[in-house]
């Protein structure tokens, strides 16, 4: 039923119960597990907040990717304890709803889990901003943890 899984995770607990329940479905289904975190571009973030203007955008960009690289280990690592296989990790730059939408399409995956919150602490909503998006935007199965 599912061939590929694309469990997108942000450092948050909640991403973390995403990626058991994809590890789960993994096994089932014999799948591929894409496991996926978006870091912001430097350009991204000054969009968002014109007063931060780090002297060397590059070097903020290069810690971004290595957050995102740590995210993504941390995250395979408890897939492969959770007892799947056949895993693979990414990490990309850019919007993340929109980023996890596109990469899902490009590699013909159906199924996207997600949290259902993250790392934002904003009280008061059900869903966070980007499992809001995907599952408005995706073609494909979203599964919210
Ligand atoms: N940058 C990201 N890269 C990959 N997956 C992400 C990223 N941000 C969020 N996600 C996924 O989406 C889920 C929900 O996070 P979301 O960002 O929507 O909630 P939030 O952080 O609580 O709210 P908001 O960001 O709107 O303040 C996370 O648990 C994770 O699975
Ligand atoms: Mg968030």
């Amino acid at each position: 039923m599912f061939d590929r899984i694309l469990v997108a995770v942000d450092g948050s607990d909640h991403a973390l119960a995403a990626v058991r329940i994809a590890a789960e479905v993994q096994q089932k289904f014999d799948s591929e597990l894409f496991i996926l975190c978006v870091y912001r571009h430097h350009s991204l973030l000054e969009a968002s907040m014109s007063m931060v203007r780090p002297e060397e955008p590059e070097v903020l960009d290069d810690s971004m990717a290595e957050f995102a690289r740590e995210v993504v280990e941390k995250a395979k690592t408890l897939a492969t304890e959770c007892g799947a296989d056949k895993i693979r990790g990414f990490i990309k730059g850019g919007p993340p709803a929109r980023t996890i939408v596109a990469f899902a399409k490009e590699n013909d995956a159906d199924l996207i889990v997600l949290g259902s919150r993250g790392l934002g602490d904003i009280e008061g909503y059900l869903l966070g901003s980007v499992s809001h998006k995907v599952t408005s935007l995706a073609d494909c199965a979203v599964m919210l943890a």
